[in-house]
C-alpha cells in the first residue's frame, strides 16, 4: 500500500513538557487506522500537528504522492491539500436544513479551475442525496439541522467533511455521548468512507475500535508504544500496564 502520510521524528513541547516525543508512523492511502492510548498521550496533539494547528519543534510530516511537507503549509492549504478533520462539537448550521448544510459543504472552497474546465457530472442535488444516503440521513433531508439528535448532527458533520472529498479524514472521539446504536451506525459510516480514502480515528471505546477492524496504533507519552491488530496490541503487557489495566 502506498504511503499517504508519513510522520517522522516529530516532537513538540508545551512549556517544557514533551507532549509529542520523537513520534514516527505512517498511514497508507485508503487505510483505516485507530489510535488509542491514555489521556494525555498526545492523540489530539498529533491531529493538531497534521492539520497545521500546532507546529512541531522538530521532525517531518510528509504528505501524498509528491511528498509535500505539511509543515510548510497553512491550515487552509492543508485542508485544500485533502486533509479533513472532524471536531467533537459539530459545526453544522442549526437553522439550515440537512440538505442545505450538505450543499454548502459541497460548494465551500471550490477550485476556480473546476469552473473553467467544467465537465457535466452528477448535479449538486444528486451529490447531496448520495451523501445523505451515505450518512443515513436521507429521510431527514428537509429537517432543520438544529432538530437532529446529537448522533445525527455528528453524522451530518461527517457528511459535510465527505462533501469536500478529503484523502485523509481525522476523527477525534466520534462515539463520545452516543447511544450504542448510534455508535454502530457511526462505525459503518467510517468503514464505508475508508474504502475510498484514509480515515484515522481516535477512540476509547474498545467495542467501537473492534468494529473498525483495522490496524491500531497505541500512543503513550507522545510516542508509539505498540502497533498492529487490536488483539496484538491489547495482549501487549506494556499496553495493559499503561492503558487497559488502569
Ligand atoms: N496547547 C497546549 N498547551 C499546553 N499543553 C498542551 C496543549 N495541547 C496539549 N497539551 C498537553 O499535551 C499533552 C497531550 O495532550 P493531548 O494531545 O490532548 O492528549 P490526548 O488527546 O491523547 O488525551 C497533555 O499533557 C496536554 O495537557
Ligand atoms: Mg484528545
Amino acid at each position: 500500500m502506498s504511503t499517504l502520510l508519513e510522520v517522522s521524528g516529530v516532537s513538540v513541547s508545551f512549556d517544557g513538557f514533551r507532549a509529542i516525543n520523537n513520534l514516527s508512523f505512517q498511514i497508507g492511502a485508503a487505510e483505516m487506522r485507530a489510535i488509542i492510548g491514555p489521556n494525555g498521550a498526545g492523540k489530539t496533539t498529533f491531529m493538531d500537528i497534521v492539520t497545521g494547528k500546532t507546529r512541531p519543534d522538530e521532525g517531518r510530516v510528509i504528505w501524498g504522492e509528491k511528498s509535500v511537507s505539511l509543515l510548510k503549509l497553512s491550515e487552509a492549504q492543508i485542508a485544500r491539500a485533502g486533509v479533513g478533520r472532524k471536531f467533537q462539537r459539530p459545526t453544522v448550521f442549526e437553522d439550515q436544513s440537512v440538505f442545505d448544510n450538505l450543499l454548502l459543504a459541497l460548494k465551500k472552497d471550490r477550485n476556480p479551475l473546476a469552473v473553467l474546465f467544467y465537465k457535466r457530472g452528477p448535479t449538486d442535488t444528486e451529490k447531496v442525496v448520495a451523501l445523505a444516503e451515505q450518512i443515513g440521513l436521507n429521510e431527514q433531508l428537509y429537517r432543520k439541522s438544529g432538530e437532529l439528535s446529537h448522533g445525527q448532527k455528528q453524522w451530518l458533520e461527517i457528511g459535510m467533511l465527505l462533501a469536500q472529498e478529503p484523502q485523509l479524514l481525522l476523527v477525534d472521539e466520534p462515539a463520545a455521548g452516543m447511544t450504542p446504536e448510534e455508535r454502530e451506525h457511526t462505525t459503518s459510516i467510517l468503514v464505508e468512507a475508508a474504502k475510498t480514502r484514509a480515515v484515522v480515528v481516535v477512540e476509547h471505546d474498545m467495542e467501537f475500535v473492534r468494529r473498525l477492524n483495522c490496524k491500531v496504533t497505541v500512543l503513550h507519552e507522545g510516542s508509539v508504544l505498540a502497533e498492529g491488530s487490536l488483539d496484538h496490541v491489547t495482549s501487549n503487557q506494556e499496553v495493559i500496564d499503561v492503558y487497559l489495566g488502569r
